[in-house]
């Protein structure tokens, strides 16, 4: 997919670069990402919007890959940017991303946090309980600016996804609740502030779904609850964010639609559910994160040590796992791989591809067909753009890898590899006050 393919060395080449070429310049781990493919999937969306006529904007969801050089990339290609604490904030205006195209989101924001944005004028603030309005009408009057914002709602929408992934049902930290009426008296709350423009409401169903069914169910729940919210106080939304969560493959079982489907389908319903409401059709916006970036992304390792328990199983260790890939332990995510440097080998064996942290669980793929494989071979994981590199740990004191960017033939490295001295880099040491070792 993407710009992937196989060179006449039978090495794995994405966007015209030898991956085995970049592992031996950049060393392994190494997440490369596929800029081509980034583009091709943020233009699909803006363009699918255009195409309709509806006014949109497409947030990228930080959280999925956050780093300076994404941020610029994001900016190029004309995206808005969620951001969900002050750390991607900051990065956001380091890469000198235009803030009025800056998101704010997060469940329990910060006094700080808050006060940044208000003096960086962000353009929005997405407001997610009744502290947080209280905070920033304070933050805001103490500015003197006028911030614009959302009310993030839970519409009651259980999507079919991970349990641990879900976030727009009732039970949900996130959001003001719609059915016990909580969500309407925040907007009769929100309108009476001076200093918050509020530009209307926003939810977010989950994360990796595959069915346009519950982002159709949750609009129409956001539609009828602004006809009520209109007919009731006169209150008109300008703007309705309807989240991310569109889902992606990364192996044979998963079956997405293209990013244009499902913006097709989603704001085809909605624009027949707003003409039967006799509503306005507001801005659209939408914060798409993993379909963004995510099969963007191939990890690539070294292969190193190999057990085989005879009749049991054979494990084929790398040299990275979860403290570069958390999702596998975290949420049981499955993902294809293979060789980089042998693509075209036929496979021989199933083996368990295991990490090298200190603990069973670092597992990245259980029974892989592959060629019969040695430590000299690297191993390419796939669509590894989303929630990898950003989900990254030190765990065993392991250095997080570096990323490149590959387009057009050729890679530049976007974020360096971690050295040990950068571990130690906020470690102080023990002044013992012991009298019994002096
Ligand atoms: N908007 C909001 C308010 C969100 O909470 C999220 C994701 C997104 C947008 C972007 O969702 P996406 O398009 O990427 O599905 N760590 C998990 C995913 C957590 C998603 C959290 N919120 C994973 O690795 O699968």
């Amino acid at each position: 997919h993407g710009t992937s393919q196989v060179n006449d060395r039978g090495h794995l080449e994405i966007g015209g670069v030898d991956t085995i070429e970049l592992a031996h310049q950049y060393g392994t781990p190494l997440y490369v990402y596929d800029v081509a493919l980034i583009r091709e999937r943020a233009r699909g969306f803006q363009t699918t919007f255009k195409n309709m006529g509806v006014k949109a904007q497409v947030a990228y969801a930080s959280k999925a890959f956050s780093s300076i050089a994404m941020f610029q990339l994001a900016k190029e290609e004309g995206l808005s940017l969620d951001v969900v604490s002050g750390g991607e904030l900051f990065t956001a205006l380091v890469a000198d991303f235009p803030v009025e195209r800056i998101h704010f989101h997060g469940n329990n924001k910060s006094y700080e946090e808050l006060e940044m944005a208000v003096q960086k004028k962000i353009g929005c603030v997405v407001v997610d309980n009744f502290l947080e309005l209280d905070l920033l009408q304070e933050i805001c009057e103490k500015n003197d600016y006028i911030m614009p914002i959302l009310l993030r709602v839970t519409p009651g929408i259980e999507a079919h996804t991970h349990d641990y992934i879900l976030t727009g049902q009732e039970d949900s930290k996130f959001g003001f609740d719609l059915q016990s009426g909580q969500a309407k008296e925040a907007m009769e709350i929100a309108v009476k502030r001076s200093h918050l423009d509020i530009l209307g409401i926003h939810c977010h169903i989950g994360s990796q779904i595959f069915e346009t069914t519950g982002f159709k169910m949750a609009a129409e729940k956001l539609f009828d609850t602004l006809k009520e919210w209109k007919e009731e106080s006169g209150f008109e939304a300008r703007v309705v964010n309807l989240g991310g969560g569109f889902g992606i493959r990364y192996t044979e079982e998963d079956s997405p639609i293209p990013v244009s489907r499902y913006v097709e389908e989603i704001i085809g319903d909605v624009q027949t559910h707003v003409k039967k409401l006799n509503m306005k059709m507001p801005e659209i916006w939408i914060e798409p994160g993993r379909s963004l970036v995510g099969d963007a992304g191939t990890t690539i390792y070294s292969v190193g040590s190999k057990k085989e328990i005879p009749n049991i199983r054979q494990y084929l260790a790398i040299d990275g796992g979860m403290s570069d890939n958390i999702r596998p332990a975290l949420y049981q995510a499955k993902y294809e791989a293979v060789l980089a440097n042998r693509v075209n080998d036929k496979a021989e064996e199933t083996v368990s591809i295991a990490g090298k942290c200190c603990e069973s669980g670092d597992m990245l793929i259980w029974d892989l067909p592959l060629p019969k494989a040695n430590h000299e071979d690297y191993l390419a994981v796939f669509c590894t753009g989303a929630y990898g590199y950003s989900m990254a740990n030190n765990y065993n004191r392991i250095t997080r890898p570096a990323v490149v960017f590959v387009e057009d033939g050729e890679a530049q490295l976007v974020i360096k590899r971690e050295s040990f001295e950068d571990l130690i880099r906020l470690d102080l040491p023990f002044q013992s006050k012991s009298k019994i070792l002096k």
